[in-house]
């Protein structure tokens, strides 16, 4: 009897097997718009098969995505196309403040055999026949006035997530995910359902997200995916990036507790992440392209102004010495699920730390004259004053 039931379980197991091959291929996750620049972008997208995938590009001048054929990109670090269910593509050779146009391509990979043989199924892809293609925008240096707004500590909490983001004005240029978007990251369904898949119907695959890592993103056994899903122009959560007059420094401050914490299993090892990122930050307030930039704002999650805790101490005596004297114009963080600020020069930082709560969207607009930050809730209404910043004449 036994033999009979462990014999009916594996014929159980094979159906759900054979099932599971003739589940047609389909875009399970995104696109979504990652490290968009001046020249280059990322576009990311998961299928429910193992794909070759590729992005075919368009520039947005009025002419139908199939007037001719169009350039494709793959995904092929080592010289092969990637087989994968987890498609990053990124284009590169754009023109900057330039629209693009674009479609998505998942060729299912069926069977690979000896020899280097590999059998195909069939294609999924984004529409373009009945809808408008997806689209996008590389960074432009000259633009004149930059918009963008910030959200923060959502803990996949997608609905609060989506009335924020309701709020964000139509003509942002891009979206800040200033971390703890999760509670910890444990899968990627996790990921996709708690925050992802809201940003890919807000914006419509067509708004880059620039994403600030914070310390539960660090967390849960999927944690070190990170950058595979979200990647940036270093390969690391920190980078740069600059828009208009503005250059962005996005830091991670990793962690809270000291290293040896119980609550981290023996898997971290934050204080040589910092001191490596602190290295990276010197040459980065050292370069030509910051120090001629005439607006500089840091993103980073944990606010650099507060805090007691080890994580908060070692980024102040590692980052600090560096951001004063680099004309920082403000600091944007989270973490603290409370709107703060912290005055220009008044906790160890010469610039002003503006803090979000976990229930505002942050939108902020700069021009030649000022940075304005306004905290709107969930209702649409502004929860606090903005906050007016002025830059220095010297800085138009
Ligand atoms: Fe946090």
């Amino acid at each position: 009897m036994k033999k009979f039931a462990s014999f009916i379980g594996f014929l159980s197991c094979m159906a759900v097997a054979v099932l599971a091959q003739q589940e047609k291929i389909k875009i399970t996750h995104g696109p979504y718009l990652h490290n968009v620049g001046e020249n280059s972008a990322t576009i990311v997208w998961t299928t429910n098969q193992p794909a070759v995938s590729w992005v075919e590009i368009a520039p947005n001048d009025g002419s139908h995505f199939y007037a001719k054929e169009r350039e494709k990109f793959f995904d092929s670090p080592l010289g092969k196309k990637q087989i994968t269910k987890l498609h990053r593509i990124t284009v590169d050779s754009l023109s900057p403040a330039t629209e693009y146009n674009f479609r998505v391509f998942s060729r299912e990979v069926l069977k690979r055999g000896d020899n280097n043989q590999t059998f195909y199924g069939n294609v999924a892809s984004t529409a373009v026949y009945k809808v408008e293609p997806l689209k996008f925008k590389t960074l432009d240096t000259s633009k004149k006035e930059v918009k963008f707004s910030v959200v923060n500590d959502i803990h996949a909490d997608f609905k609060r997530l989506e009335s924020l983001l309701k709020h964000s004005p139509k003509d942002s240029d891009f979206l800040v995910l200033n971390g703890d978007m999760v509670s910890q990251m444990e899968s990627e369904d996790q990921i996709m359902k708690g925050f992802v898949d809201t940003l890919v119907d807000f914006t419509k695959s067509s708004m880059p997200l620039f994403y600030a890592r914070g310390n539960h993103e660090s967390r849960g056994n999927f944690s070190e995916e990170f950058i595979n899903y979200f990647p940036t122009p270093t390969g690391k959560p920190y980078y740069t990036f600059r828009h208009g007059k503005v250059f962005f420094i996005v830091l991670d401050g990793g962690e809270d507790k000291p290293d040896s914490d119980i609550e981290y299993f023996g898997t971290a090892n934050f204080d040589k992440y910092r001191s490596d990122q602190a290295k990276w930050l010197q040459s980065v307030v050292n370069s030509q392209e910051y120090k001629s930039a005439p607006v500089r704002i840091v993103i980073t999650h944990i606010p650099p102004a507060w805090g007691s805790w080890h994580g908060s101490v070692d980024f102040k005596k590692k980052f600090a010495t560096i951001l004063n004297g680099a004309d920082v114009d403000v600091i944007l963080s989270g973490h603290l699920h409370k709107h703060e600020f912290y005055p220009a020069s008044s906790s160890g930082f010469e610039a002003p730390n503006v803090v979000n709560s976990n229930t505002d969207i942050m939108n902020v607009s700069v021009n030649s004259e000022e940075i304005k930050i306004d905290f709107i809730g969930a209702d649409g209404k502004p929860s606090h004053p903005s906050k007016i910043f002025k830059l220095n004449s010297g800085k138009q």
